[in-house]
């Protein structure tokens, strides 16, 4: 043998024996790591039960479907979101209420229908409180959410997905350590829903005079988020639907409720009044546009949004340049662009960059943020999409951030991190944001 092809041989051999027992190395994770691995993926809550509370506690419902149910019929998807959206949206929100204000949405319990919650959504600070599995979103500045409102106010939130979308979240988390991220797509029917609580007083926002109170042990300031107080009253303020409709243009149509003391039902949950639905991003509703007097075509806002004090006087719109959006949601943003960035490794981006109101001449890239994506659709090549799931992708970023920390140091686990710096990707960041970012 020559010694040319000695050498390349000797190369070829040692490359693959590096690789091999690199990879090796990665294939045999500990059994103490994938136990532990377990015992997060299910973690109720981020911090205990204050001393001296007896009620119950909340528990995640994780035991997802292992095949597609077929059976249901979704009777929205017989009416037009278009011409007739308060009934499609009362119709989502009454299917989302149902069985589940009976048991205070401790789901398992639901004599009606299966919801189900995310894991992994207890490791950051901002994670699971104990009582309703609420996370930290982000607070309401002064005057954000009523005109009377003098203070900044936390907000929390849980959220549950159908059987149809438990399906699919179960595919992603079949293994609690190794999240299966590829060609993620709900099926139609998919619903998820959120339901947004204030620590405002019907003092600081009129309209939640009666409005269902949770109690919840969440941080003493917002800036700390894992600090966490005593029980504290939170009032229901606002719930998010998010309804899988291959009608719409971005195959999802969302849609929000206020919780309002005018709505005459005797029933405080059925008090929550339709404020906005969305169908698709308006790709073409430029600022320029805006002041030249063009308004969105693919969103509904209720008329009655500035009469129910809902939208006060500092802000302009809910959504940007009046795209669909909630009191607690950045006006910078809409629901459909804010979901269309769900993906993962997360980048940290669901805000517009660079941030409105924007310059004729940042507007093409401005308007990135509102393409109208369909479902599966990355928002950026080269990441995986999590199909407009938020809490997907906060599940996976959560669920990193714990491996970063917990799984062997292995070289090439090592080098996998180094690898994500360099690119700048930040899925590991160091410092803990809320949710929703500190400016969303
Ligand atoms: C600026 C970003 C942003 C905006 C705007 C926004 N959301 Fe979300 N949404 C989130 C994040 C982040 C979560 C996950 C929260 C968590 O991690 O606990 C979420 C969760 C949800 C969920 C639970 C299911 C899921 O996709 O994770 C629904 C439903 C939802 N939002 C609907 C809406 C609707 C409807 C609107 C508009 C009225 C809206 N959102 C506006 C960021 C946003």
């Amino acid at each position: 043998m020559s010694l040319y092809r000695f050498c390349k041989y000797s190369v070829l051999v040692g490359t693959t024996t590096v690789a091999g027992a690199l990879l090796f190395q990665q294939r045999r994770p500990t059994p103490d790591w994938q136990q532990v691995a377990r015992l997060e993926f299910s973690r109720p809550s981020y911090n205990p039960a204050p001393p001296g509370y007896r009620g119950p506690l909340f528990q995640p419902r994780l035991d997802f479907p292992s095949t597609q149910p077929r059976d249901e019929t979704f009777p929205w998807l017989d009416m037009d979101f278009k011409t007739e959206p308060e009934r499609y949206l009362l119709t989502v929100r009454d299917y989302c209420l149902e069985g589940n204000t009976e048991c205070d949405f401790r789901v398992a319990e639901n004599q009606t229908r299966d919801w189900y919650h995310i894991p992994w959504m207890s490791f950051l600070p901002t994670g699971r409180e104990p009582i309703h599995g609420m996370t930290m979103e982000r607070p309401a500045a002064p005057g954000m959410l009523a005109d009377t409102q003098r203070r900044r106010l936390q907000t929390w939130a849980v959220a549950f997905y159908n059987a149809p979308g438990a399906f699919v979240i179960g595919n992603v988390w079949e293994e609690p350590s190794r999240p299966k991220v590829d060609g993620v797509v709900f099926p139609e029917g998919t619903v998820g829903f959120k339901l947004l609580f204030t620590e405002g007083s019907a003092e600081d926002i009129p309209y939640l005079t009666e409005s269902p109170v949770w109690k919840a042990a969440i941080a003493k300031e917002p800036e700390e988020p894992g600090d966490r107080g005593p029980l504290v009253n939170m009032r229901l303020i606002q719930m998010d639907v998010a309804v899988r409709d291959e009608r719409a243009d971005i195959g999802w149509v969302f849609g929000t409720f206020v919780y309002h003391i005018s709505q005459c039902s005797v029933a405080p949950w059925r008090r929550l009044v339709p404020v906005c639905l969305q169908w698709g991003n308006d790709p073409d509703l430029t600022q320029q546009r805006y002041q030249e007097g063009a308004r969105p075509v693919q969103t509904w806002n209720n008329p009655r949004l500035r009469d129910l004090g809902i939208l006060p006087a500092s802000r302009p719109y809910l959504g940007w340049l009046g795209r669909a959006n909630g009191p607690v949601d950045n006006f910078k943003s809409c629901c459909a662009s804010c979901h269309s960035t769900a993906s993962v490794p997360d980048k940290d981006n669901s805000v517009p960059r660079p941030v409105p109101p924007s310059r004729p001449e940042s507007d093409g890239e401005l308007m990135r943020w509102f393409r109208n994506l369909k479902a599966g659709e990355p928002f950026e090549e080269g990441r995986k999409s999590m199909d407009y799931s938020q809490q997907l992708k906060s599940s996976i970023k959560q669920y990193n951030e714990w491996a970063n920390e917990h799984r062997p140091k292995t070289l090439l686990n090592r080098a996998v991190v180094w690898w994500q710096g360099l690119l700048q990707v930040r899925p590991f960041p160091n410092a803990p944001t809320p949710p929703s970012g500190n400016d969303n």
